[in-house]
């Protein structure tokens, strides 16, 4: 009897590890979904200016070409179907399921208008369905907390010309208004030093490099930066800033400031923002800062934290809310006493935290994989319950690949029409009609982003 195990999460941790367990072992898996387009933060994320790397979706996707793996969408853990479910389904159950939220500053104001986080934005940008519409209106200067490749990011997206964005996926009422922004100056927040700054250089090069922004380093002299102390990475970092700041920039479009070793304290405005305050801070050991009481305020209309995301709880799943990850020994979900949950797993993101590229993942689903296999070969064989029947039952049924490839076809040629090669669907409702199409007399959908 073949062996089935079930992802929870069809991002690139989740496809590594189904992509691993084929390679590996002798089963047939399932890849949930919430949603009905897979990829994860490869499609939601990944910048949409950055086509080669959205490329890997296609390398991803090699893993649906066999007829061991199934996708299964619209199906949220915890909302509509429980882990005890999968693990009644599943002889394992592998969470895949990234981090969603995003850490706060835990700041006074930042509940104000005006105050949001770099996920939202990148949500936005990106198409995803459940994003908020968000204004640039009246916003002249954007204040961007974290110095990392999220911050970077977010403020080539803000800087970059209307016409170089035209070509991308965005949804068209995104670049609609990133087309009438009338932003003058981004600035990049770091709490510590450029050489601390957790940015890639390769993406600090495109944020720095248009000939028409003038870029400002503020908070520190680069020259007093012992560049022999550094690492490669961080030595073409502080070069590649110190180089930018020495370019002469006539009649600038816009400027881009990185002011570093300052943290905002206090965003301020009557019902939205209309400054941020920022301290001064100095090192305090390694990774660490300290307050010095020194202010000085930006005036900003929109302020982004870009300090990093975080996982949330899954239903039924043990989780560690101070890291925002689910506790396990090298993908091995361990419960409070540090005992393996059998046949329940964890990779990518919400294994070891809301840190590392797309390749990080494939090393880090390898890892979980080798154990579940290790562990299946001594786990006693049990009758599996039928999942697809257990849904039926309540009227669901999960979207499958070809709905998602449906999807696809609808986006390239949305895309065409404008001549790009694909224009993202952002809509629920336009995403559901196009799985409704595949289903000739199907059942009403179930309340929630189920399919019948
Ligand atoms: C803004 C941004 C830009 C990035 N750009 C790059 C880049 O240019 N290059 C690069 O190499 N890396 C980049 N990364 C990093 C890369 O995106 C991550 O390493 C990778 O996506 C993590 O994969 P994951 O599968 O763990 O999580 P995710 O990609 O987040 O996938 C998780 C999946 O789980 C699903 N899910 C969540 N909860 C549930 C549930 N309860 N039930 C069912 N499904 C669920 C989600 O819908 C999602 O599809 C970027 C990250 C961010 C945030
Ligand atoms: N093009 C790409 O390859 C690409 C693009 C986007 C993302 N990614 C990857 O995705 C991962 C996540 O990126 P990320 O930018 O979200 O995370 P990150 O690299 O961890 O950067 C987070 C930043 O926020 C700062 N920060 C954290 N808490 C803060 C606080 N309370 N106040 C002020 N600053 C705070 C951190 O400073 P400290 O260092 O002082 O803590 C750091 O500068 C990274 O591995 C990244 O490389 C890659």
């Amino acid at each position: 009897m073949t062996r089935r195990v079930a992802v929870v999460g069809a991002g690139p941790s989740g496809l590594f590890a189904a992509q691993a367990l084929l390679n590996t072992a002798d089963v047939e898996v399932d890849i949930f979904d919430r949603l009905p387009t897979p990829f994860g933060l490869l499609r939601y994320g990944v910048a949409p200016d950055h086509e080669s790397i959205k490329g890997i979706a296609g390398v991803l996707a090699r893993v649906f070409d066999s007829d061991r793996v199934r996708f299964r969408g619209l199906v949220e853990l915890g909302r509509d179907v429980t882990v005890d479910e999968l693990k009644a389904g599943y002889d394992a159950v592998i969470y895949a399921a990234g981090a969603s939220e995003d850490r706060r500053m835990e700041i006074p104001g930042e509940s104000l208008l005006g105050s949001r986080s770099a996920r939202e934005f990148v949500a936005w940008y990106s198409g995803h369905p459940d994003a908020t519409p968000q204004t640039l209106r009246g916003v002249r200067t954007v204040v961007i907390a974290g110095v990392g490749n999220v911050a970077v990011d977010v403020a080539r997206i803000l800087l970059k010309p209307a016409e170089e964005l035209s070509a991308t996926d965005m949804p068209r009422a995104v670049l609609d208004e990133l087309a009438a922004a009338e932003i003058g100056d981004v600035w990049v927040v770091g709490r510590r030093g450029p050489e601390h700054a957790s940015f890639t250089t390769t993406e600090l090069r495109e944020l720095v490099s248009p000939a028409d922004v003038e870029v400002e380093v503020a908070g520190v002299d680069l020259a007093t930066i012992d560049a022999t102390l550094l690492d490669r990475r961080t030595r073409a970092n502080v070069a590649t800033l110190a180089e930018a700041v020495s370019r002469p920039i006539e009649d600038p479009r816009a400027r881009l400031h990185f002011l570093f070793w300052h943290r905002p304290i206090r965003l301020v405005g009557q019902g939205e923002v209309e400054h941020v305050t920022v301290e001064r801070t100095v090192a305090a050991g390694p990774g660490a800062v300290d307050c010095t009481g020194e202010l000085s305020t930006i005036e900003a209309q929109l302020v982004l934290r870009a300090i990093g995301y975080r996982g949330i709880p899954l239903p039924g799943v043990p989780f560690d809310a101070a890291t925002g990850r689910i506790p396990n020994a090298e993908g091995r979900v361990i419960d409070e006493t540090g005992r393996p949950r059998p046949g329940e797993y964890a990779v990518g993101w919400i294994k070891r935290g809301p840190i590392g590229v797309i390749g990080t993942n494939k090393a880090d689903a390898a890892e979980t994989v080798a154990h579940l296999v290790t562990d299946l070969a001594d786990a006693p064989r049990r009758d599996l319950v039928d999942l697809d029947a257990v849904l039926a039952a309540r009227g669901f049924a999960p979207s499958t690949l070809a709905d998602w490839q449906r999807i696809d076809a609808a986006e390239q040629s949305r895309g065409e029409a404008s001549g790009r090669e694909r224009a993202k669907i952002d809509a629920w409702h336009e995403l559901l009609d196009l799985v409704r199409l595949g289903r000739a007399g199907g059942p009403p959908s179930a309340a929630d982003g189920g399919v019948g």
